[in-house]
């Protein structure tokens, strides 16, 4: 058992399940897309762990790119308007994996979608980590999904709470009894 700050974590991915996994993806992506013009989103930060491990597993040419989401009060009367920082590379006519570490109600998965099919990709793919079905609430489900999981808190590789717990190797889910 872990703690940070308020609340207690216990571990729920162990390291090798993680890596196995990794492995997997990895040789399902080698495969289908061994002879497209490939490039990785990865969404920050989050997926900077995910995204660094898939990397070393991918062995067919790629670009990767790391995005971050912004919201910001706009112009319009409909309030907020989301941007994505630091794609500083063209995504036009190629195949695009969103590489992220979580989809939970879809909402942030689903904006990115948005945002990145404006620029003419040829194809778009999500590839998440790890996916809460129950808590889903968006328009496409993530295409290629690591571990689907129930509908409870957790950090770790990459994951925080309150912006701890990224560096911890493993997944940790939180104890029943915190609230
Ligand atoms: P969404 O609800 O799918 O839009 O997820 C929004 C963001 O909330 C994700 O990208 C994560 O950064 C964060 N998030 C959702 N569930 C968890 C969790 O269980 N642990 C840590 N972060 C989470
Ligand atoms: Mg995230």
């Amino acid at each position: 058992m872990i703690q940070i700050n308020d609340k207690s974590f216990d571990v729920f991915i162990q390291e090798s399940e993680i890596t196995s996994k990794i492995l997997e993806i990895s040789a399902t992506i080698n495969s289908e897309y061994k002879d497209k013009e490939l490039i990785f989103i990865a969404i920050l930060n989050g997926a900077f762990m995910f995204a660094s491990d898939m990397m070393k597993n991918i062995s067919i040419p790629c670009e990767i790119s790391f995005v971050k989401v912004s919201s910001y009060e706009g112009m319009s009367t409909s309030g907020r308007v989301d941007e994505l920082i630091g794609l500083n590379t063209s995504i036009e006519n190629k195949h695009v994996i969103i590489l992220e570490d979580i989809v939970d109600t879809g909402i942030t998965i689903d904006k990115i979608r948005t945002l990145l099919m404006i620029e003419n990709p040829a194809s778009l793919k999500v590839c998440t980590l790890l996916y809460k079905p129950s808590a889903f609430a968006g328009k496409h489900q993530p295409e290629i999904v690591g571990f689907s999981i129930p509908n409870k808190f957790v950090v770790g590789y990459g994951l925080d709470y309150d912006e701890k717990g990224r560096n911890l190797k493993e997944i940790y889910q939180i104890k029943e009894n915190n609230n």
